[in-house]
C-alpha cells in the first residue's frame, strides 16, 4: 500500500512502522481483514493520508471473539500464576518504555497533538498504567464471613474474572485509553477484544506488537481496527462477548448499552462532559488563570474531562477572562511535530467543523469571543484557535452541549451562597470532573462534597494517577477507570459456603 507524506522529522524506526503493511492482531497472529479490505489513515495536521490498516467487519469480530473465548475457556491465561500474569504486563510497560518516542511520534502524526506533550504525557502515563495493574494481579482477593445462618458453616468470596471483554476505544488519547482499558482487564485474568478508533489505530497496533514481543498467550489480547457500525456494533451486540467496556460519546454509549441487551453482557461507559471551573474570589489569581486555561485547552479540549464551563465570581472576572485570553493567544498553533507546537490540530475534519461549527453557533447566538474565533489562519490541516467565549447564558448549546475542542464559555457568577453556585456547576446532563480554585478550606471542602461529579480537583484540573478512579455520575458513564476500583468491572464475586 503506498504511503504518503510521512512528516520528514519522524524517526526512520516510526516511518517504516507507518509505512509498514499493517495487520489485526488475532488469535496470536497478524492478519489482514477476512474481505481484505482497508481503510486510509490521515495525518490531521496536513489532511493527507499517511496509511491503510484493515477494515475488520462481522467475520473479523468472529474471529476475534472465537479467539478471545477460547484463551479464556481453555488458554493459559486465565489459569497462569497471578505472578506469572503481573510479570508479562509489567514488561509491556517496559517495553513502552524503551520505546517512549516512538510511541509519541505516532500519537503526534495520527491524532495531531504535540510530540513534546505525547512523550511527557500519554506514552508514560500508559507505561505506568501497566506497571500499576501488573502489581494488582497478586492481590485479587475474595473475604471470609462470619455468616449467622443456622449451622457451622465456612463462607469465603473468590474473585474471578468476568469471561471475554469487548472494549471500544476513541481517539483524543489513543494508546493511553488502550492501556486504561486493557491493563485491568488483562490483570483481572480476562481476554480481550480491543477496538480501536478508526481515526487514531497507529499507536494501538504497534502495541499490539510489544504484546507479542512480552509473550503473551494466543487469543488473550485481540486487537481489531474497523469503524464504529461496521465492527464496534457486531462486537457489542456479541452473544459470546460477557462484557463490554466503551470510552466515546454519550450518544454511542446509548447504543451500546441496547446491543448489550440481547445477552445482558455487562457494560461499562466513559462518555461525555461538560466540566465546571469554579473560580472564587480568594483563589490565587495568577495560578487560577493558568490552571484553568490549561483545564479547557490540554490536547486542545478533546479531554472528557475538560473545563470548558469557567465559572468566575464578578469581582475578579474581568481580571481572570484578560488573563486567560492572554494565555488562548499566547499558546503556539503548529504541527504536534513542529518543536514549537503547544497545541496541533483536532484529530479529523469531523471534530474540526463540529467545533466551528459550535463556536458560530455560540457567536449567533450572542455570545462575544475574547479570544480565538472560527477561523484560524492556517492553511490546510484541522487547526482550531484556543477560544474564550463571554455573555453567553445558560440555554446556549455552547454552555449546554460537549463541544471536545478548545472553546471555553466564561460566565460570571455573584452568588453568595455556596448552595446557588453549585446549582449552576450542577446544571449539566454531565458529572465527569470539575475544579475549584479556592484558597478558602470550607469552600474547598463544601463545594467538592456538593459537586455531582466524579473527580473534583481543588486548585488544579486534570491531575491523573492509575491509582486514582475516574468516572462519571449522571450521562457521563456506568462504572470507574483505573485505581483498585476499575476491577469491579472486570471481576465477578463468586460467594462460597461450605457446610462443616
Ligand atoms: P464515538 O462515540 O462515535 O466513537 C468512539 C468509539 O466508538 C470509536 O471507536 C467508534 O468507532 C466507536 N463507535 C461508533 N459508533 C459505534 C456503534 N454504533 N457501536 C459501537 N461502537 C461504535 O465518538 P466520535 O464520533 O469519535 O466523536 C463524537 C463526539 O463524541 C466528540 O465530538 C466528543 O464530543 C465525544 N467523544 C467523547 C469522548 C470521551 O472521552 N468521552 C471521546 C471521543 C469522543
Ligand atoms: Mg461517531
Amino acid at each position: 500500500m503506498a504511503t504518503i507524506a510521512i512528516d520528514p522529522r519522524v524517526s526512520s524506526g516510526t516511518a517504516d512502522f507507518v509505512a509498514s503493511s499493517h495487520k489485526m492482531f488475532i488469535d496470536g497472529r497478524f492478519v489482514a481483514a477476512a474481505s481484505g479490505k482497508t481503510f486510509p489513515v490521515y495525518n490531521p495536521a496536513t489532511g493527507e493520508v499517511l496509511t491503510h490498516v484493515p477494515e475488520a467487519e462481522s467475520e473479523d469480530v468472529n474471529r476475534a471473539v472465537a479467539a478471545a473465548r477460547r484463551a479464556f475457556d481453555e488458554g493459559p491465561w486465565p489459569r497462569m500464576s497471578a505472578s506469572e500474569r503481573g510479570r508479562i504486563l509489567w514488561r509491556v510497560s517496559e517495553l513502552l518504555e524503551k520505546h517512549n518516542d516512538e510511541f509519541a511520534e505516532l500519537e503526534s502524526l495520527d491524532n495531531g497533538k504535540p510530540f513534546s506533550v505525547a512523550r511527557i504525557a500519554d506514552v508514560p502515563l500508559a507505561a505506568d498504567m501497566f506497571r500499576y495493574m501488573a502489581g494488582w494481579t497478586t492481590k485479587i482477593t475474595g473475604r471470609t464471613f462470619p455468616i449467622s445462618f443456622p449451622g457451622d458453616f465456612h463462607s469465603y468470596t473468590l474473585r474471578e474474572p468476568i469471561g471475554v471483554v469487548a472494549q471500544i476505544i476513541p481517539w483524543n488519547f489513543p494508546l493511553l485509553m488502550a492501556a486504561w482499558k486493557v491493563a485491568p482487564a488483562l490483570a483481572a485474568g480476562c481476554t480481550v477484544v480491543l477496538k480501536l478508533a478508526e481515526q487514531t489505530p497507529l499507536s494501538g497496533l504497534r502495541l499490539a506488537q510489544l504484546f507479542d514481543e512480552a509473550g503473551m498467550p494466543p487469543g488473550a489480547l485481540n486487537v481489531i481496527t474497523g469503524f464504529g457500525e461496521g465492527a464496534g456494533a457486531p462486537l457489542a451486540a456479541h452473544d459470546d462477548v460477557d462484557k463490554i467496556a466503551f470510552t466515546g460519546s454519550t450518544e454511542v454509549g446509548k447504543l451500546i448499552v441496547k446491543a448489550a441487551t440481547g445477552n445482558l453482557k455487562k457494560v461499562s461507559l466513559e462518555l461525555g462532559g461538560k466540566s465546571p471551573a469554579i473560580v472564587f474570589p480568594d483563589a490565587r489569581i495568577d495560578h487560577a488563570i493558568q490552571g484553568t486555561a490549561s483545564a479547557i485547552f490540554f490536547n486542545h479540549g478533546q479531554c472528557c474531562c475538560a473545563g470548558s464551563r469557567l465559572y468566575i465570581h464578578e469581582k475578579i472576572f474581568d481580571q481572570v477572562v484578560e488573563g486567560v485570553s492572554h494565555v488562548a493567544e499566547d499558546i503556539k498553533v503548529a504541527p504536534g511535530l513542529d518543536p514549537s507546537s503547544q497545541m496541533g490540530p483536532l484529530v479529523s475534519d469531523e471534530q474540526y467543523k463540529k467545533v466551528v461549527g459550535y463556536i458560530e453557533s455560540g457567536l449567533a447566538e450572542g455570545a462575544h469571543i475574547a479570544a480565538g474565533g472560527p477561523v484560524s489562519g492556517v492553511e490546510r490541516g484541522y487547526f482550531v484557535r484556543p477560544t474564550v467565549l463571554t455573555g453567553t447564558n445558560p440555554k446556549m448549546k455552547v454552555v449546554q452541549e460537549e463541544i471536545f475542542g478548545p472553546v471555553v464559555c466564561a460566565v460570571p457568577f455573584s452568588d453568595k451562597e455556596l448552595d446557588a453556585i453549585l446549582k449552576r456547576a450542577n446544571d449539566s446532563i454531565y458529572g465527569l470532573a470539575a475544579s475549584v480554585w479556592t484558597d478558602n478550606l470550607t469552600i474547598a471542602h463544601k463545594v467538592s462534597r456538593g459537586l455531582r461529579a466524579g473527580t473534583v480537583w481543588v486548585n488544579c484540573h486534570n491531575v491523573f494517577d492509575a491509582a486514582l478512579p475516574f468516572g462519571g455520575y449522571k450521562q457521563s458513564g456506568w462504572g470507574r477507570e483505573m485505581g483498585e476500583e476499575v476491577l469491579n468491572n472486570y471481576l465477578e464475586t463468586k460467594a462460597v459456603t461450605i457446610a462443616l
